[in-house]
């Protein structure tokens, strides 16, 4: 996603209370954040925001953290959730291959990889938020009963991604290469209503992990 800088963003940002500064400090006291002892669900690479705000406001008894790189979409998030006065979102900019620097061992449900970035060419592979390097780091901060939830309109992706889950610990629960001809509830991205609009398949699995070899 290509942005033009907004000088406004990060101070707009850092005033809000929905926004963690410093998530490091966090690790492992996260149902202090959020004040109760729900599940927490990430949504890794989140962008602008649609899909967890409309998701944290759907259930509002699960806590969301929304994670990207750039203030100049978080600020956006941040807006949505404080729109609709959400108290179960928090936003962090950080980059997710540090994700167990933030979160320890099985503190997370549910992960939500909406729309990650393909990296097709074979030597950018190793960048994707589901091969191998990342999914051991994913595989140490979730609890036994979590789900990953994946939706993509990139086919390669997508079935690499088969690949890397279920050699790396996880049971592929649900597949579908077409998630918009099945009924399946569902929350649209950002990126789901431009592909969708020019007539793109999105493609959608759900993974969870085998049994734990400790
Ligand atoms: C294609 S966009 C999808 C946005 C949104 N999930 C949607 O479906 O509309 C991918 C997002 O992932 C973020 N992203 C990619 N790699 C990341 C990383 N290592 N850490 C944090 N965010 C990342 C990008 O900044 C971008 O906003």
């Amino acid at each position: 996603m290509r942005l033009r800088r907004k000088a406004w963003a990060e101070p707009e940002i850092l005033e809000s209370s929905l926004f963690i500064q410093n998530p490091r400090e966090f690790k492992g006291r996260w149902r202090e954040v959020f004040g109760n002892d729900n599940k927490i669900c990430l949504e890794l690479g989140c962008g602008k925001g649609k899909f967890i705000a409309d998701i944290a406001k759907q259930n509002p008894n699960i806590n969301f953290v929304a994670i990207d790189l750039k203030f100049e979409v978080l600020v956006y998030v941040k807006r949505k959730c404080e729109e609709l006065s959400l108290t179960n979102v928090r936003i962090l900019a950080f980059d997710i291959n540090y994700i167990n620097e933030m979160f320890d061992k099985g503190e997370i449900s549910d992960i939500y990889l909406n729309f990650s970035t393909p990296w097709p060419k074979a030597k950018h592979n190793k960048r994707r938020l589901t091969h191998p390097r990342i999914l051991t780091k994913y595989f140490d901060i979730i609890s036994d009963d979590s789900k990953i939830r994946l939706k993509t309109d990139h086919e390669v992706f997508f079935l690499d991604s088969i690949e890397y889950l279920e050699e790396n610990g996880f049971n592929i629960t649900y597949k579908t290469m077409d998630l918009h001809s099945e009924n399946i509830d569902n929350i649209l991205t950002e990126y789901e209503e431009k592909f969708l609009n020019k007539g793109m398949k999105i493609m959608y699995l759900t993974a969870e992990l085998k049994e734990r070899k400790n």
